[in-house]
């Protein structure tokens, strides 16, 4: 680490076509907070780069589909992601967006560096073409049926179904998911990253000089390298994204992953005019945060174009995440299958430690892991609250109730008090350990050590008891466990910053460098404490069935869009239909048929008469919440005996794709014997 003078932190930037979720968080961007507040609390030279990736074929196509231009839903997701990132405190010294001026400047000199140093080849090629959109299709927009499995879904670039990947070519019946249409061959000429030539130097330079890097990391590096690399087109047939700057290549841009990673330096360069210390300098250490699904970019494809241009600086690490799921199902951004930041942050105001301490504590640093609401309250309340909030309570109200918040005197020290505050610098060396192997799950846990510790200290010296004879040891015995407190606003100032801003004010101390981090004496006898409030609070049970309604609703309403409609019947005569008399009627009696479980026995003002109805809706309505309503009725039904009960009409449902029904009702109150036609 202390070869170098400075670190040059970039995080993966985020796709400006939908809000940022939790899997974003864990992943990427939580670690990275983590990492930075830790080098700056060590005063290092570090600076941390984010953005908005606002190119690609998703976007064009989101805008499309929402009758809006590409820049508009942009700007759009770009200004919630920003506003949401700001609000949980994740400390970018910039973010910025790749559709930025200065982006568009960088990206292109870049790629026209390479062009002019022949670094690139041109190559013409068929690609499938959509006549009626006029537009090339990008791979994942054709679909066809899979030549392995037969599957009819396939997309172009792979078969969900039995997983092989495939190139468009192959799909049987192509067809453009933009059209409908089935897309026809046109040539199309393209340049292209001939990733196969730096082979040799990728091993060498992972495979060989970082086997260092985690595990997942150089694993999936080194199978894609076994694998073979090919050339790689860096330009695409579209209208939204970075022109490519040579002359005679109108509706042709840079390829959306072509551009993103140089996103990192166009921001760098938005921050500060000394840039090029931070991308050129040999000290300078260069990071990657990122999720496994960009590992080959980060790893593989971008230090090819770093490598090929020749002045920049290469990655040091990637400290990439697995994924994190959400309930036990993969998160989803279409299905809406996800917490969303902005709707955490309005939902628990005040929390955003909670969902930062939790989100670390399961992070998927070696595999995927779960978020579930039952383990984020669990956490809140057995360890924030149970363990660091009540530790730091009892210290500062003891000290308020015996000492009028005044730091007491430190007297003679006994084993058990040297031996914790010796601890203290153990601890400290393990969570150092732990973050500095980017080992973040592990170093949260050491640094809540601190707190179990101070608990501990408590538990077992008991100062509520010894008050009452030894009011001398009591000095001792909280003096320590506000050092302990003191202590802990530093450790834990990476992972929980709003908390210890606020424990920071409890005790009247300001922020204090990481290397105070294991002295004993940070707060002197006879410093004035102010008066304490509670630093973390219960989450109940309510708050958490909340939250898990509101994913069973979206499971529902996914279940539902996803179910097919049944095929419409065969057509009828306008004679046939006005045969029927639909009239609305209001219930007036509703109740249960005794023996029965999906039978309801209601009475009906229909405005003619008042008549018995029998209907199966007892599993959908409780009677009472029927009295009174409107609905829709069959009048004119021949009678039928249901159960003994003679039912004089029927009342119309709708039927769900699980079987439950709806009773169709106006949408406004209307005259009972209204004519539905
Ligand atoms: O996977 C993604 O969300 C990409 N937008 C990440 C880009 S990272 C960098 F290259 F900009
Ligand atoms: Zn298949």
């Amino acid at each position: 680490m202390t070869d170098f003078k400075r670190t040059l932190i970039t995080t993966a930037l985020p796709y400006a076509n939908g809000p940022i979720h939790i899997g974003h968080l864990a992943g990427v961007y939580v670690p990275a907070d983590i990492y930075v507040r830790y080098l700056r609390l060590k005063n290092e030279d570090v600076i941390m780069i984010g953005g908005s990736d606002e190119h690609g074929v998703p976007i064009t196509l989101k805008a499309k589909n929402e009758g809006v231009t590409p820049q508009d839903v942009v700007d759009k997701f770009h200004k919630i992601i920003k506003d949401s990132f700001q609000k949980f405190g994740i400390s970018f010294d910039v973010y910025s967006r790749t559709s930025a001026k200065i982006h568009h400047e960088t990206a292109s000199e870049i790629f026209r560096k390479l062009y002019d140093t022949g670094k690139l080849i041109e190559k013409t090629t068929e690609q499938y073409f959509d006549e009626a959109n006029n537009q090339f299709l990008a791979d994942r927009y054709i679909t066809g049926t899979c030549p392995k499995c037969g599957f009819e879904r396939a997309y172009g670039d792979q078969c969900e179904s039995c997983g092989t990947a495939l190139s468009p070519t192959e799909l049987i019946n192509p067809v453009s998911m933009i059209s409908g249409n089935a897309p026809v061959l046109k040539e199309t000429k393209h340049w292209y990253m001939p990733l196969d030539q730096y082979e040799p130097w990728l091993r060498e330079w992972i495979l060989e000089g970082h086997k260092e890097w985690k595990p997942n990391v150089y694993g999936q590096v080194k199978s894609w390298i076994d694998g073979g690399l090919q050339p790689r087109a860096v330009t695409r047939d579209l209208d939204w994204g970075v022109p490519v700057p040579v002359e005679g290549t109108e509706g042709k841009v840079l390829y959306v992953w072509f551009d993103a990673p140089i996103g990192y330096i166009s921001a760098t360069k938005e921050l500060t005019p000394n840039w090029e210390l931070y991308w050129k300098d040999k000290e300078t250490r260069l990071l990657h945060f990122i999720g496994k699904d960009n590992i080959v970019f980060h790893c593989i494809i971008f230090p090819s174009m770093l490598k090929a241009e020749g002045t920049y600086n290469l990655p040091d690490n990637v400290p990439a995440n697995e994924f994190l799921n959400l309930e036990g199902d993969k998160i989803s951004t279409s299905r809406n299958w996800a917490v969303w930041l902005h709707e955490y942050l309005d939902e628990f105001p005040g929390k955003e430690d909670v969902l930062k301490y939790v989100l670390t504590a399961n992070a998927p640093e070696t595999k995927d892991n779960d978020f579930t609401w039952k383990d984020f309250q669990a956490r809140n309340n057995n360890e924030l609250v149970a363990i660091l909030g009540n530790f730091v309570n009892r210290a500062l109200v003891l000290t308020q109730k015996y000492f009028g918040g005044k730091v007491p005197e430190c007297g003679a020290l006994t084993d058990t008090d040297k031996e914790t505050l010796a601890s203290i610098s153990l601890i400290k060396a393990e969570v150092e350990k732990s973050l500095d192997s980017f080992r973040f799950r592990e170093a949260l846990k050491n640094a809540m050590d601190l707190a179990r510790l101070g608990n501990k200290y408590l538990a077992d010296e008991e100062p509520w008891k010894v008050i009452k004879t030894d009011e001398e040891r009591v000095k001792t015995i909280l003096n320590i466990s506000l050092q302990i407190t003191a202590n802990l606003t530093i450790c834990l100032e990476p992972f929980l910053p709003f908390s210890m801003e606020k424990l920071r004010g409890f005790i009247n101390l300001e922020k204090l460098d990481w290397e105070k981090f294991g002295e004993t004496n940070l707060l002197k006898a006879g410093h004035q404490l102010n008066t304490p409030e509670l630093l973390f609070e219960k989450i109940e049970d309510d708050v958490i069935e909340k939250q898990v309604q509101k994913l069973l609703d979206t499971k529902k309403a996914n279940e539902l869009a996803q179910a097919k409609a049944s095929p419409a019947k065969e057509n009828i005569e306008y004679d046939d239909f006005s045969k029927m008399d639909i009239r609305v009627g209001t219930v007036i009696e509703a109740e249960k048929v005794a023996k029965t479980k999906k039978l309801l026995k209601l009475k009906i003002d229909t405005g003619i008469d008042q008549r018995t109805v029998v209907s199966g809706i007892a599993e959908y309505y409780e009677p009472e919440a029927l009295i009174g309503k409107q609905v829709s009725i069959l009048v004119n039904l021949a009678p039928k005996n249901l159960k003994g009960i003679e039912s004089q009409g029927m009342i119309l449902c709708a039927e769900n794709a699980d079987g439950s029904l709806s009773v169709v009702s106006p949408d406004k109150i209307v005259k009972n014997g209204a004519e539905v036609k």
